[in-house]
């Protein structure tokens, strides 16, 4: 039975989460509060609309429909320009590699994220040719923990759900790649991803030896 790899893309192909919290922070500030790095940890993995009811409950602040569509739009158009200058030199240590790696033995690599930008930004880091299939904020209905994301990802690389293994820097994430029933891998804080079937810092200290048990592996 053939496998299929499955990245989320902020925070485990690219550290986007810095441009996101710039653009949430100057919204705050407009709005008249602060938005501290600490917050921004509970927006990882989390959608546009879903940060933005989390800003606006953080800075105690009751939008009318309007203005909550504007404040969308406003984040964001400062977000894209932050990404308008990205390029290779931003993509994690070892992404590029691991990504080769399973090129070269011909494995199905899916991305699987929240974000409805994701297309743009793999244009721009150069990664979008290793990806069979991209399941963004634009495909999914139900959010990370939910696993539908990671299951339509499998659906589209025509491997089974229990034979995908899946990188994750978000708790929902992992809960999510769980409920799937795939190999769920953190990639950052050990403690903070607890629930994942193996954690690494980052891609550097993950060997070719790992990556082989997984290819080899059949079921979850
Ligand atoms: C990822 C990030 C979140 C972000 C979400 C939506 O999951 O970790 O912080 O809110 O994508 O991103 P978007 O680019 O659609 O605003
Ligand atoms: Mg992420």
């Amino acid at each position: 039975e053939k496998v299929g790899f499955i990245f989320d893309l902020d925070g485990v192909i690219v550290d986007t989460a810095k441009y996101h919290y710039l653009a949430w922070r100057k919204l705050a500030n407009e709005l008249g509060f602060e938005f501290t790095k600490d917050q921004n940890e509970l927006f990882k993995g989390v959608s546009r609309k879903r940060c933005l009811e989390i800003l606006l409950d953080i800075g105690n602040i009751t939008a009318t429909q309007d203005q909550f569509d504007k404040w969308m739009v406003e984040k964001n158009v400062d977000y894209l320009a932050y990404i308008e200058k990205m390029n290779s030199s931003e993509i994690l240590p070892d992404v590029a590699k691991v990504l080769q790696y399973l090129k070269n033995k011909n494995i199905p690599i899916a991305l699987g994220s929240a974000s409805k930008n994701a297309r743009p930004i793999l244009e721009k880091v150069d990664l979008l040719p290793y990806f069979d299939s991209i399941v963004d904020g634009n495909s999914v209905t139900k959010a990370k923990p939910d696993p539908e994301v990671f299951l339509i990802a499998a659906d589209n690389l025509g491997v089974a759900a229990n034979s995908c293994v899946v990188f994750e820097d978000a708790v929902a994430g992992i809960q999510a790649a769980n409920a799937a029933n795939m190999v769920s891998i953190g990639i950052g804080d050990t403690e903070i991803l607890n629930e994942a079937d193996y954690n690494f810092n980052d891609f550097t200290e993950m060997s070719d030896d790992f990556l082989e048990s997984l290819i080899k592996k059949q079921h979850k």
